[in-house]
This record gives structure tokens, C-alpha cells and sequence, in this order.
């Protein structure tokens, strides 16, 4: 199976975690959107949900495949939330927002009773940090957040490289929530609570990408089929 497979395969299991009636987060990205779709399948099939995306471009997906949708100001409490990652770690840490929807994702977990994140087999690490860290920031003195942020992961462990992400054009990437996103390359983390704490602290950071004690259940799509890991 090729990467491709595996995340469709691990998005075919997490359907079955859907119940009628459920009130759904949907992820973003390219594992997400396989769930997404079939998702879509079974509404045009019958199955009553509704859904709250975690970013525009899947809003526009699950519009496409005819999911009802809400919000959270008329949802505020979500059943499941299914979503991708871009590493899964121990104690199911995950590292999120190489699509930059992390806010809105860790927004949308956050209102959930379930996460359960789907992935290849590429996304299971035994230790977090290969991936850059995004932390999404204000754009007003992103440069002052960019030392700022680090300077609160060096008190911690090495510091990496980090960058402000740019789009195609040479621009800042823009969130969806209109900040922009700083990639702290550390790579490895060791103490991603710590880590965590230490951002969550930076005046002008909003969000940042270490999802911590929110993923219940991690469905991997592996070349021997697919296994589930609970927390
Ligand atoms: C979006 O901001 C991310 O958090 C994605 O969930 C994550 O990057 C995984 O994306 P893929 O499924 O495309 O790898």
C-alpha cells in the first residue's frame, strides 16, 4: 500500500466510529479529506450528522459533498473529531498545522469528547520534532514573536531554525484567521510539554501545533493493513 492507500484505508476505519445523529469535526489536509469524502458518501446515503469544519478548504470540500453544516456558536459540543497530523508521538502527542489550520483544528478537537486522528504509517514517530513546529502568530511584531518564541524554546533544548512560513508568492502564509505562521525546525523534542507551556506564554503567539492529552485514539494506515492505538 502507498501512502496514498494507507490514509484512505485509515479514514475507511474511522468511519465506522460514526455514529447517526453524531456532531462531527472535520480535519484538514490530505488524510482528512479521504475521511471527508466518505463521509459525504454516507450523508448522501442517509446517514443524519452534522459537521463543523476546521478550515475553509475543507468547508468548501464538505459543501461540495452535500454535509450539513454548523458551527460552534450553534454547536458548541462536538461528539467526534476525526483529523490528520503530521507526526504522531508518544502518549499520542501529535504535531499539527503543516496545512497552518491548526487553530481552528485545535479549536475544534478542543469542543470534542472524541479526537481520533487518522495517518500513513510515515506520521508514527518515536519522537517528536522532525517535522517543524508550526506556531501560528499575530502578524502585528511577528518579528519580535519570532525571537521571542525562540528564546522560550532555547530555555528548554537546542533551539532549531525558525522561519516565517511564506506562501508561493514570497509572501506570508495567511491562516484563515488572518495571522501567520513562524516553523520552529527544533529537530527533536523531548519535552513537548514543556515545550508547549513555554509558547502558550509568548504574547502574540496564538496557537501552536503540539496537540497534547486531545487525541484519544490514532488510526494508522500501514503496508500490513491498519492498526488502531488507544491512549
Ligand atoms: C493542517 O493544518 C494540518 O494540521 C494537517 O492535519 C496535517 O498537516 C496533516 O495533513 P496531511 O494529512 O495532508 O499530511
Amino acid at each position: 500500500m502507498n501512502a496514498e492507500a494507507q490514509k484512505r484505508a485509515a479514514a475507511v476505519r474511522a468511519v465506522e466510529f460514526v455514529r447517526p445523529g453524531m456532531r462531527l469535526g472535520l480535519g484538514t489536509g490530505s488524510t482528512a479529506k479521504h475521511f471527508v469524502e466518505l463521509i459525504g458518501a454516507r450523508v448522501r446515503g442517509g446517514l443524519d450528522i452534522v459537521a463543523v469544519p476546521t478550515s475553509e478548504a475543507t468547508r468548501a470540500q464538505a459543501m461540495h459533498e452535500g454535509i450539513p453544516l454548523t458551527t460552534l456558536d450553534e454547536t458548541p459540543a462536538l461528539d467526534l473529531t476525526v483529523d490528520g497530523a503530521d507526526e504522531i508521538g508518544p502518549d499520542l502527542v501529535l504535531t499539527k498545522g503543516g496545512g497552518g489550520a491548526l487553530l481552528r483544528e485545535k479549536i475544534v478537537a478542543g469542543a470534542s469528547a472524541r479526537m481520533i486522528v487518522i495517518a500513513d504509517e510515515s506520521k508514527w514517530v518515536e519522537a517528536l520534532g522532525r517535522f517543524p513546529l508550526p506556531v501560528e502568530v499575530a502578524p502585528f511584531g511577528a518579528e519580535a514573536t519570532r525571537r521571542a518564541v525562540e528564546k522560550a524554546v532555547a530555555a528548554i533544548q537546542e533551539p532549531g531554525r525558525f522561519s516565517l512560513r511564506r506562501a508561493k508568492d514570497g509572501h506570508a502564509f495567511v491562516t484563515d484567521g488572518g495571522h501567520w505562521i513562524v516553523d520552529a525546525a527544533l529537530g527533536r523534542i523531548d519535552d513537548p510539554r514543556a515545550i508547549a507551556h513555554a509558547l502558550a506564554a509568548v504574547p502574540g503567539v496564538m496557537e501552536h501545533g503540539l496537540f497534547i492529552d486531545i487525541a484519544q485514539i490514532a488510526i494508522i494506515g500501514g503496508q500490513d493493513g491498519v492498526r488502531i492505538v488507544e491512549r
